[in-house]
């Protein structure tokens, strides 16, 4: 695409509705809680805010100066801006970090689709938790319907992005968000009612800071990361298509508040009913879908309710995966000169094969192991764990250190429009604190530095 055909979010309200949508997703529904369940609860909830207000924002900030300033895709950008230089490797790592995401987040958003049908269907009355894990454990253990379910979520996802990003992605969260807010509330407030709920309020508010180790500290990194879309370019590419008009820093706030509060909200609907029903919270990636079958079942008017729910956290995981495909069809298209379609043909193929993979991981090849975990495990962890933080650090160096301060400055009041008064305070927050603090969090984890066990 030419500069001059390159699309832009009409409005204000376009481009925050475009990022939040990319940021909400599975990962505020489904990632968040089996994260928090597997690492001790209220701990992990703090130390997981600390990382969205001091790494999470000042990145998001740093993607969207980047990308609205290269005017590029992610790999275009960098090559933008630093002609002739190794940066655009950053954007690269990305585009190959979008492609493993899709693989694992695909098959997640196949049983969203796999429970939208079973919610239509009725199929979660009358029955106990035992009965319900069956259910999930044998769906996911039969080869041949998750693959479906996946491929059917890729092409959809597929038509979208030749369609063009703009108009479907802006409409549907707009409609979505709210709605989503509403019935996460009312799944909520069943979920506290239950006997014994308490138990999840105090797993969930009441932090026990032995939990804390090395491992703890770094899901909680990659956790922001993943659930604010960051370190692999979706911002970068995303804002490139942010008007010079809009004012940054405001859709930065807007967005992490909007995606922190749904990802615990998420939670609070799912920890009581967890404990309530003497759920294990450290299950893992399947907690969510063995949970909230059972509190739609123990819910005035739950037939609707699971049916709406799911058909939204359908949406919600859609336009995320918009996102993370737009950053790889953008790059085709940009630098290796594809037309879109072909782009979009030749990314939704490798995609499914990393997705056939990953839903393997639950059958047939659960035993196949890369680095001791099966390949969803793998696809998971390497990118939230790995890839991500390690994109978020050179981006933050990229920003703090390589880019002018007046051209930084200048990106992010649009030219004096707007005031800049945190702007000494964002420079700060780039230049030393989140790419020291993400170093020290990946040097624990390796054992060479030593802050936690
Ligand atoms: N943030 C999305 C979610 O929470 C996932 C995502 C990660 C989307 C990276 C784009 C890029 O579901």
């Amino acid at each position: 695409m030419s500069k001059e055909q390159r699309i832009n979010f009409s409005s204000k309200l376009a481009v925050i509705a475009a990022a939040a949508g990319s940021a909400v997703g599975l990962g505020n529904f489904w990632r968040f809680p089996y994260e928090l369940g597997q690492n001790g609860g209220a701990a992990f909830l703090i130390i997981y805010l600390i990382f969205v207000f001091l790494i999470g924002m000042p990145i998001m900030m740093s993607e969207f100066v980047i990308g609205r300033m290269g005017q590029k895709n992610t790999v275009g950008s960098f090559k933008q801006l630093a002609p002739k230089r190794e940066w655009w490797l950053i954007g690269l790592m990305g585009v190959v970090t979008s492609f493993l995401i899709m693989g694992f987040y695909s098959v997640v958003a196949g049983w969203t689709m796999e429970y939208i049908y079973q919610a239509i269907t009725n199929q979660f009355v009358n029955k106990d938790t035992a009965t319900l894990t069956q259910v999930f454990v044998d769906f996911n253990t039969g080869t041949w319907r998750p693959i479906l379910w996946m491929i059917a979520f890729v092409a959809i996802s597929a038509v979208i992005i030749i369609l063009g990003v703009k108009d479907g992605i802006e409409k549907s969260t707009k409609v979505m968000m709210p709605l989503l807010v509403v019935i996460i509330i009312a799944l909520g407030i069943r979920s506290i009612t239950l006997p014994g709920a308490l138990d999840g309020l105090k797993f969930l508010f009441h932090p026990d800071f032995s939990k804390i180790t090395s491992s703890v500290i770094l899901s909680a990194m990659g956790q922001a990361f993943f659930s604010l879309s960051l370190g692999m370019g979706c911002m970068i590419t995303y804002g490139s298509y942010i008007s010079k008009k809009n004012h940054l820093s405001h859709t930065v706030v807007e967005v992490s508040l909007m995606d922190t509060t749904i990802a615990v909200l998420a939670s609070i609907a799912i920890f009581p009913a967890v404990f309530s029903l003497g759920i294990n919270p450290g299950y893992g990636p399947e907690l969510v879908f063995i949970t909230l079958p059972n509190v739609f079942a123990q819910m005035p008017g739950g037939y609707i309710w699971s049916i709406l729910f799911f058909i939204l956290l359908f949406v919600a995981a859609l336009t995320s995966a918009i996102s993370l495909m737009e950053v790889i069809v953008a790059y085709l298209v940009e630098e290796k000169k594809f037309k879109r379609f072909s782009a979009t043909m030749l990314t939704t193929l490798v995609i499914i094969l990393f997705g056939v993979m990953s839903a393997l991981s639950f059958s047939s090849w659960s035993d196949v192991k890369l680095f001791g975990m099966n390949f969803f495990d793998l696809f998971d962890n390497i990118t939230s764990k790995v890839f991500m933080p390690l994109g978020g650090l050179l981006i933050s160096v990229f920003t703090g250190w390589f880019l002018s301060k007046e051209s930084v400055k200048k990106e992010i009041s649009s030219h004096g429009k707007f005031p800049t008064n945190y702007y000494n305070a964002f420079i700060f927050l780039v230049r030393y604190v989140t790419p020291i603090g993400i170093l020290l969090v990946l040097l624990n984890q390796l054992g060479l530095f030593k802050l936690f066990n």
